[in-house]
């Protein structure tokens, strides 16, 4: 079969004889794919037989990726993308949902248009459908990549039955800077963390059968260096070394390209001085002939004319720039169905790119089954069943709760007992719709869980529960509409900030013990919310400093999507849980983990700073020539006047309801050599009364390198449960491979010497010992 899909390819560039070639293969392909499935050869054979069958306009439509607009149902059929569907000039829709839409949009991809090429269905499913999970940033600080991998799972299940079978997800952009919104929709700052969620959620989101009908295609983006746009700003240029971009922004991208990646998203940011969406290099010479990816290519949103305002050109010059550089599908502008055709008579790009570029679009189609089946995705009776269901929210509730991180807690205040009167107070004490964070297009915002409804539920009528907002999430109400233009209501309280505080300093004196809600509301963070203050916002902090005063016991529960500043937080205040976006079930899973049903582990993947001045700081830094020695200030070495080095709560950070102490650790020898393996053993001991889950990190710092290395690196981590009492012996495996970098050359390779082999709960609490590696 293979030979013949070759001839068949190599007559198809002759471009002779297409419709007598069509009609045969046509019957060469109802012989093969009943019997080969997804073979390679059964994919290129229907491929071709269409491909020559094709205009050129027929192919430059399947490049053209619209919003799906306002289509709804019934007005599908005259609006005006079905005309453009039944003219061949759309390849897929994005952001439709329900299987009944997307089934009357399909009818007329493959009824009414003239080669009946179906369509494919994309959507946002971030981190959920339905069924929100806790934002991404928050499901990162779950350490637990079986979790992340069943959340991707549930997400697929759920949006696969209500039509779509494609998701722009993952996110995998590394950020150290907080400031930008858009920390919230990745992994935080680590490349190995980063890369292990990446596999994680391409494996659950693609299962082990594309064909599948509860598995979706996923899309790896915003490929490359989004997270590091110059200050923080959204969409903003980045400018880095190659050597940092192959070893600390890179490796997510190329994690899930290993694991399968059926597409990726090109960003918005320009890389080396060219857009992403026209840098060759990074499009074909990294991806495809690098890394061996074999998917399609589609840009992020307009990206293509973005580039006109980047100063690349006009529509045609930047389309035509986007097709050479490798990019197959053009997101919502249209400029490759407006300009291709001219640019290709003029020359300016090959009807062979063109090929290419659709073909791997209707490949991609192909390997969903969309060809077998148009509606495989398309089951109202599986909607009916699937979406919402009772066990995904019950997995949503234990989810959020693992992501959450305690950040102090030195007086045992929390847990809190199920007794007495509890004064709920804050923005986000009693928010519905915020609830879910960012990236929550398919969701019923008003069907979360509050914290007041959460907390309500698991206190019963042991409890009272009092509620007062407090704030407004800020003072200024023209800030105010920027952070609710999706339809997730802040409520905002007219009323002078004074008398809405004084209404909560009285309901907290009634009360045994406060529980602050405050921090930010859902669009305070995401995409184009980038803030050039992280604290929380001071109307807030004048809540938080009358509360403090009343005297009363005062928990902290901090909402965001990104690392706050929370210094004077720490300063003020016994007990802080960061509890992200926790998503549908967010309030049941805080009320779980305030009564201590369920004892936290979440730990940070991004670092928090003391202060903004701070940014970017991030723990895999490198040495410098002249680094602190003494922790605090010293004349000429690398340091500020006013502010330490350290972090306020450092990455990896996070703290249970028990204790765990770290003893010494061992190793299985401290000189090897070549391709020999280490084993690190650290014991951990559960030193408090109750059961929990600790996040056993290894870092290994190389000494000397023919380039400078950061003075560690996560290599490795176990999230284990221990119980009181007990101590645990955790094991890791070191090989050679785990000591790999790309030199000045960009070769990947490791370079023998000596290592600092590290072991701890958090980034900076490590036990470590030296050893040789020679080769
Ligand atoms: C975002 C992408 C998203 C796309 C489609 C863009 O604005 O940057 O992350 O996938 O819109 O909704």
């Amino acid at each position: 079969m293979n030979t013949i899909a070759k001839i068949i390819k190599e007559e198809n560039h002759r471009q002779k004889g297409k419709v007598i070639l069509g009609f045969m293969l046509t019957i060469l392909l109802f012989s093969c794919t009943a019997t080969e499935g997804q073979d390679q050869s059964a994919m290129d054979v229907t491929i071709e037989a269409l491909m020559v069958k094709m205009t050129i306009e027929e192919k430059i439509g399947q490049l053209n990726l619209p919003g799906a607009g306002d289509i709804t149902t019934g007005q599908a059929a005259s609006s005006d993308i079905a005309q453009k569907i039944k003219d061949g000039e759309v390849g897929g829709l994005f952001n439709i949902k329900t299987a009944e839409k997307i089934r009357e949009v399909q009818r007329i991809a493959v009824e009414e248009s003239r080669l009946k090429i179906p369509l494919i269905f994309g959507m946002d499913v971030i981190h959920g459908y339905k069924t929100v999970f806790p934002i991404p940033l928050g499901l990162s600080c779950t350490w637990d990549m079986s979790l992340i991998e069943e959340v991707a799972r549930v997400s697929a299940q759920e949006a696969t039955a209500d039509g779509i079978c494609w998701t722009f997800s993952p996110m995998v952009d590394i950020s150290r800077d907080p400031r930008w919104g858009r920390m919230a929709e990745g992994s935080g700052e680590d490349p190995y963390l980063g890369s292990e969620v990446a596999k994680a959620m391409v494996k659950g989101y693609q299962g082990k059968n594309l064909m599948a009908d509860n598995t979706m295609m996923a899309c790896v983006k915003h490929f490359a260096l989004y997270g590091a746009a110059e200050a923080g700003r959204d969409y903003n240029t980045t400018d880095m070394s190659r050597i940092r971009m192959y070893n600390e922004y890179f490796p997510p991208y190329k994690a899930a390209i290993d694991a399968g990646v059926g597409s990726v998203m090109s960003s918005f940011n320009e890389v080396d001085g060219i857009p992403a969406s026209a840098n060759k290099w990074l499009m074909t010479d990294v991806l495809r002939d690098q890394w061996g990816f074999d998917g399609f290519i589609v840009t992020d949103y307009t990206a293509i004319n973005e580039m006109i305002a980047h100063g690349m050109g006009d529509l045609q010059t930047v389309s035509a720039l986007a097709l050479n550089a490798g990019i197959d599908m053009d997101m919502v502008g249209e400029g490759f169905l407006k300009t291709l055709k001219k640019s290709l008579n003029e020359g300016k790009v090959t009807e062979q790119q063109i090929n290419t570029a659709c073909r791997r679009i209707l490949e991609a189609k192909y390997k969903l089954g969309l060809f077998e089946d148009p509606y495989r995705y398309c089951d109202a009776e599986r909607a009916e069943k699937e979406i919402f269901t009772t066990e995904n929210r019950s997995r949503a509730r234990s989810i959020a709760a693992q992501s959450f991180v305690l950040l102090k807690n030195d007086t045992q205040l929390l847990p809190l007992k199920k007794q007495g009167t509890i004064a709920l107070i804050g923005p986000m004490a009693d928010n519905t719709e915020n609830m879910p964070g960012t990236w929550s297009v398919a969701g019923d915002f008003e069907k979360s869980i509050s914290v007041m409804k959460g907390v309500e539920e698991a206190v019963g009528n042991k409890a009272t529960v009092l509620y007062a907002k407090g704030a407004n999430f800020v003072a200024d109400p023209e800030l105010e509409k920027r952070i609710s233009v999706f339809g997730k209501p802040t409520y905002r309280d007219n009323r002078p900030a004074s008398v809405i505080i004084r209404e909560a300093v009285n309901t907290a004196k009634k009360a045994d013990v406060v529980v602050a809600v405050v921090g930010e509301s859902a669009e305070m963070s995401g995409e184009s919310a980038s803030r050039s203050d992280i604290s929380i916002p001071e109307t807030q902090i004048e809540l938080l400093k009358a509360l403090k005063n009343t005297g009363k016991p005062v928990v902290v529960v901090v909402f965001s999507g990104r690392p706050l500043v929370l210094k004077w937080e720490d300063e003020n205040f016994h007990s802080i849980l960061q509890v992200w976006f926790g998503g549908t079930e967010g309030g049941n899973a805080i009320a779980d983990v305030l009564f201590g049903d369920v004892n936290p582990s979440g730990k940070l993947t991004a670092t928090f700073p003391q202060n903004l001045g701070q940014v970017p700081l991030f723990y895999n830094h490198k040495n410098t020539g002249r680094p602190l020695q003494n922790g605090w200030f010293e004349k000429f070495r690398s340091n500020y006047l006013d502010v330490s080095n350290d972090p306020l709560y450092p990455f990896g950070y996070g703290l249970s309801y028990t204790t765990f102490k770290y003893g010494e650790i061992s190793l299985s020898s401290d000189h090897l050599k070549g391709n020999e393996s280490l084993t690190v053993t650290v014991p951990v001991t559960n030193t408090g009364n109750r059961d929990g889950k600790e996040v056993v990190q290894l870092y290994i710092r190389d000494m000397v390198g023919s380039v400078t290395r950061p003075v560690k690196e996560l290599k490795g981590f176990q999230k284990v449960m221990i119980k009181a009492g007990e101590t645990k012996n955790i094991r890791f495996t070191v090989t050679p491979d785990d000591l790999k970098f790309y030199n000045y050359d960009l070769v990947y390779d490791w370079e023998p010497g000596e290592f600092e082999i590290m072991a701890g709960s958090n980034s900076r609490d490590v036990k470590s010992k030296m050893i040789k590696w020679m080769k």
